[in-house]
């Protein structure tokens, strides 16, 4: 086959790139071109692509065959930092920050010396620096802190900061907004619109499709690790999208649940308070999906963490199908049938350098150890059948999870928790990175367990995830539960309503 013809105004174009990895073959005979100014939706399920393509594209990983050309000019033995000088600026989808820096370091890493002129790193000017690059982002966050302070959307913030600072003529976003609620999205947005209006190429890689069509001009689907098309947004209603993407036709979307009957009391909050939490008091029932809804910050995350003993608590208390826990640790919770399946998968949910069947069988101990001895017979049952009710896209359950997708990894987490037989499932954002045939799957899991008895209690960015997957929401806002809806007696402007008007007032407080 003759090799496609360059184009030489495009900003990034790459030509029949392929890459493989040991059983997979991640990119086959890609094609892929933007033009300055456009911004590309990259689209395809879990363990598509995307990412492979974007790790190449911006020099983090070699490709097997294909080319690589930059503004016309074919590069060779490309790295990040040739990236980078090349205008090419990257948010990964794994958060990649040191924690242990402040969040003016993170940003302008690497370029120290710019503000630097004896020997020491003048840290207000860099503070300066880092300031104006989040002011003009539009995002208040105060450079001075260290990075381990900030939440998961925070820190997803920080990376776009970083990348926006390097001025770039490409800007690759690889799920930049999976874990963000809508106001930050809506930053992002108006950011990359600008960024395009000025003639910067953006690569944008979302798993939300209201995102892909209110900001790109064209977009391009990978299934397999094959270009299967590009085409004008005007030519991809997201129903067309989803059949590209999967092959299939789109799969019936699932309606809001009915009403179902529900069991006693199996988690019952009274009056908890920490450092972060104002006396919540909320009661869930087995067989009840509880959704928790509100904006960034508003305590979701801590609500949670704090139920699962992972946080002091100040004043009042939990019990679990009318029993109190001994004690306020993970360890006593996971005893009385508690699980939390956190945002964070990388530092609390998965242990990366495990292999994948190990990791879906970490919270089922019980049912692959055999008289004291784990049994690889069991454990490889157990984890191809959760492997399988996912849909997890491995090339073997032996390899480690680190080789995983990022919607994969996600998977693995859930999975872990489906093997445990949980009482009462907490989760937070359950399908961060997940694509949208995966969601169903996961939603339609969750009713399941709760059909089999499970309470379950969930926080979300996403509004509309909730009222599909919930019997009811609780809307957080500063620490505290400020209102409460039954999804089949509610709508989702109303939700909405409820979201917007406490952004109004995080706004006071919050941006400028
Ligand atoms: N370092 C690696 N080692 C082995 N296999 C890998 C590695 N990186 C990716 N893969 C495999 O390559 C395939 C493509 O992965 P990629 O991360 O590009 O998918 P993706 O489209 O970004 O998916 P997601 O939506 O889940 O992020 C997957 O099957 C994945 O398991
Ligand atoms: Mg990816």
């Amino acid at each position: 086959m003759l090799p496609t013809v360059a184009r030489p105004d495009a900003a990034v174009d790459a030509t029949t790139l392929m890459k493989s990895y040991p059983g997979v073959q991640a990119l086959n005979r890609v094609d892929f071109a933007v033009a300055p100014g456009e911004v590309r939706a990259l689209l395809g399920k879990n363990g598509a692509g995307k990412s492979t393509l974007v790790r190449i594209l911006c020099g983090a990983e070699a490709p097997d065959g294909g080319t690589v050309r930059i503004a016309g000019r074919a590069v060779d033995m490309f790295t990040p930092r040739h990236a980078r000088a090349l205008g090419i600026a990257t948010v990964h989808q794994e958060l990649s920050l040191v924690p242990e820096l402040s969040v003016a370091e993170n940003i302008l890493l690497g370029r120290w010396h710019r503000s630097r002129r004896g020997g020491f790193i003048a840290r207000q000017a860099l503070e300066r620096e880092a300031g104006a690059v989040l002011a003009a982002f539009g995002v208040a966050i105060d450079p001075a802190v260290k990075v381990r302070t900030l939440s998961i959307a925070q820190q997803q913030l920080v990376e776009i900061a970083r990348g926006l600072s390097l001025q770039p003529r490409v800007l690759i976003l690889d799920e930049p907004t999976s874990s963000l609620p809508a106001s930050e999205v809506d930053i992002l947005l108006r950011t990359i619109r600008a960024l395009s209006d000025r003639g910067v190429a953006v690569i944008y890689v979302s798993h939300r499709m209201d995102e892909i069509q209110r900001i790109a001009h064209s977009v391009t689907v990978l299934r397999d690790g094959r270009h299967i098309e590009t085409r004008p947004i005007a030519h991809a209603s997201t129903a067309e999208i989803v059949r590209l993407m999967t092959g299939g036709p789109d799969a019936a979307a699932s309606g809001p649940r009915g009403m179902r009957p529900l069991g006693d009391v199996a988690l019952k909050v009274r009056g908890l308070t920490t450092a972060k939490l104002r006396s919540v008091t909320f009661d869930v029932r087995a067989g009840e999906i509880v959704g928790l809804a509100g904006l960034l910050g508003s305590g979701r995350t801590e609500l949670l963490r704090a139920i699962y003993g992972l946080d002091p608590v100040v004043a009042g208390g939990i019990a679990i199908f009318g029993r109190e826990p001994a004690g306020r640790s993970p360890r006593a919770m996971i005893r009385q049938g508690v699980g939390l399946a956190p945002e964070d998968r990388k530092k609390e949910g998965l242990v990366l350098d495990m292999s994948i069947a190990a990791n879906l069988v970490l919270a089922a101990m019980h049912k692959v150890v055999h008289r004291m001895m784990l049994s690889r017979h069991r454990q490889a049952q157990l984890s191809q059948r959760t492997a399988a009710r996912l849909s997890i896209r491995l090339a073997r359950p032996s390899d480690l999870v680190r080789t995983l997708s990022g919607g994969n990894q996600q998977k693995v987490v859930l999975g872990k928790y489906l093997n445990a037989d949980v009482k009462v499932f907490l989760l937070d954002e359950p399908t961060r990175g997940v694509d949208i045939d995966t969601k169903r799957q996961i939603y339609a899991l969750l009713d399941q367990l709760a059909a089999q008895g499970t309470a379950v209690l969930v926080a979300s960015s996403e509004v509309e995830e909730l009222m599909l997957l919930c019997d009811r929401l609780l809307l957080m806002k500063d620490g505290g539960i400020v209102d409460e809806r039954i999804v089949a007696q509610t709508s989702l402007a109303d939700v909405m309503a409820i979201a917007m008007d406490g952004a109004h007032e995080a706004g006071m407080d919050g941006r400028p």
